[in-house]
């Protein structure tokens, strides 16, 4: 059996969660809890991936892997799902996946910096252009992904999915809905997925 390093908390490891069980191979991967960042990286998966980040995947046949894109990728292409679409759609699909993941590294960005750095260093100007990159790519979503956000099921939405879902995690008391009906609609509908309602981030 595959196992996973993984957090609870992590909206990387959620895309895999989530592709996991809208591809029917939750029973296929053990998590393994891990916890940690670069200033406790003790309790960091190190030794199977240098950089110690989560999920990290270790397989039955293959040296470990990561990160996020190219595990769901894997797993994706092992179940024969199609969340990776061919191109041209693909290309979509990618740049919005990628879209989806720089929001969730601008939030993570936010936590540590509370978490990690202790509070005289703490660079508020900071912490505010990790979240004005947010609502630019917030407000592209709305402009310019919307059509695709309802289309056929791909890694792109669950990434977009999982990337809200960890805003309103972390970031709650930001309103990231203000002036977004139509992103916030689509939010609604997407969270009520059993995938998205089995994966619900917890410390
Ligand atoms: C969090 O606690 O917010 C978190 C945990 C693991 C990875 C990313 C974020």
């Amino acid at each position: 059996m595959m196992q996973m390093f993984d957090n609870p908390a992590s909206p990387y490891c959620r895309k895999v969660q989530v592709l996991l069980r809208e591809t029917g191979q939750a029973d296929d991967v053990e998590m393994l809890y891990a916890v940690g960042s670069p200033t406790a990286p003790e309790k960091m998966p190190v030794a199977h991936n240098p950089l110690g980040k989560l999920p990290t995947l270790l397989r039955e046949d293959g040296p470990a892997m990561y990160d996020s894109r190219v595990i769901c990728r894997f797993l994706d292409d092992r179940a024969g799902a199609g969340l990776y679409p061919a191109p041209p759609r693909l290309w979509d699909t990618l740049t919005l996946e990628a879209t989806a993941d720089g929001i969730m590294d601008a939030a993570v960005l936010m936590v540590y910096e509370g978490r990690c750095r202790p509070e005289a260093l703490h660079h508020p100007p900071w912490v505010e252009g990790q979240w004005a990159k947010i609502e630019r790519a917030l407000d592209v979503l709305g402009d310019l992904w919307m059509s695709h956000l309802h289309g056929p099921l791909d890694m792109g939405q669950v990434a977009v999915g999982c990337a809200l879902g960890y805003l309103d995690f972390r970031h709650g008391g930001r309103d990231w809905r203000a002036g977004r009906a139509a992103l916030d609609d689509w939010f609604a509908g997407f969270a009520a997925r059993e995938s998205m309602r089995a994966t619900v981030p917890h410390a």
